[in-house]
């Protein structure tokens, strides 16, 4: 990822930002990209595809071609390289994002008071109910995080796990809500003698079947577990990755039990997240991102992006202890490796 550059522009710079990214959600919303992706259309063909009874169209459109997600050739939008991103068809992982930004965390956002003043998860007092429970129920919002999830983790952070991620002699491994087995796949993948196992929720079955096929892999399989009690026991390495910051400290410490009960005494498991870390900056890679990925955790999950030293004391908490902290070359991630306590 680039160099943060958000400490170099003002609250005006800022602020419109803002609302590029707004207008750039909206024309995504109404499929422009995907209508650009057929070819270069007139203004005239684009609101009559898209039904628009406003001209505000032509304004976004003006906007978007300044912002490079389009260029104009005589009087004809042309889809740039950026605004590809942002069709169906390219299958990246920022169409997901902006998805997930403005309709599930921006209104999470607008509740950020409410939350300031009662405790409550700010993203429940706009939805009605915390992350998990909402996707639970909401199959078309948990379609659109896992596009966006799966994106992010195969496209711009697998390539360096598969690099950095010390397998050693380890035979077999669990990754802990994995999601639909972006990082198990990989390592399956690299390793052919490595087992690898996926445990999510049931509900991500179908889309970790349709990927491990997809994959041809005979050494990767999904089960469906709760990972608050129910974690495949007895294995060499247990992974966990972009899970524990979605979650309150009680839970972290639920989670971190139960994965220390599955372990062997001589497992490892590598926890692997993004820290706001003072004390270790090696591992404190991109501050400004740092800090407001931790804002966006906060509005978005329970959880909260968390330092090595709060780590600690959780996974104390659960009966483990930290071995080594390493820093990743990909964005917000680290490799905290714990073994268990010797009783
Ligand atoms: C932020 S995603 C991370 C997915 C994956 N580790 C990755 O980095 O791509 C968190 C995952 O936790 C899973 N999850 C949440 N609650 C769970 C539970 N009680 N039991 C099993 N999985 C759970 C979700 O389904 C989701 O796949």
């Amino acid at each position: 990822m680039a160099k943060s550059i958000l400490s170099d522009l003002n609250c005006y710079e800022l602020i419109q930002a803002s609302y590029a990214a707004h207008a750039l959600h909206f024309l995504t919303k109404v499929k422009i990209f995907e209508f650009l992706v057929t070819g270069p259309k007139t203004l005239d063909e684009l609101n009559s595809l898209s039904n628009a009874q406003s001209d505000i169209l032509d304004d976004l459109l003006s906007l978007a071609v300044e912002l490079k997600f389009i260029h104009k050739n005589n009087e004809k939008y042309v889809i740039a390289r950026k605004g590809l991103q942002l069709s169906k068809a390219s299958k990246s992982w920022f169409r997901g994002y902006l998805f997930v930004w403005a309709e599930q965390i921006v209104p999470g956002v607008l509740k950020l008071e409410d939350h300031f003043l009662t405790g409550e998860n700010a993203f429940k007092l706009a939805h009605q109910d915390t992350i998990w429970d909402y996707y639970s129920k909401n199959s078309e919002a948990n379609e659109v995080f896992v596009e966006f999830m799966h994106g992010v983790t195969n496209q711009s952070l697998i390539p360096d796990i598969v690099d950095e991620l010390v397998v050693g002699s380890a035979r077999s491994l669990v990754d802990v809500a994995g999601g639909i087995g972006s990082l198990a796949g990989a390592l399956a993948s690299k390793y052919e003698e490595l087992l690898c196992i996926i445990c999510d929720q049931p509900a991500n079955k179908s889309n970790a079947d349709r990927h491990i096929s997809a994959l041809g892999l005979k050494n990767c399989q999904f089960m469906g577990v709760n990972i608050f009690d129910a974690i495949p026991a007895g294995h060499d390495l247990y992974t966990i990755k972009h899970v524990l910051h979605d979650w309150d400290d009680t839970n972290v410490i639920r989670i971190l039990t139960s994965i220390a009960e599955a372990m062997r005494p001589d497992s490892r498991l590598v926890i692997i997240e993004g820290l706001i870390d003072r004390e270790f900056p090696e591992t404190f890679d991109n501050p400004e991102f740092i800090h407001t990925r931790n804002f966006e955790q906060r509005v978005w999950t329970p959880g909260k992006v968390r330092s090595t030293k709060h780590f600690q004391s959780l996974c104390a908490q659960a009966g483990l202890h930290i071995e080594s902290v390493s820093p990743s070359r990909g964005f917000d991630m680290n490799y905290i490796e714990c073994h268990r306590n010797s009783n």
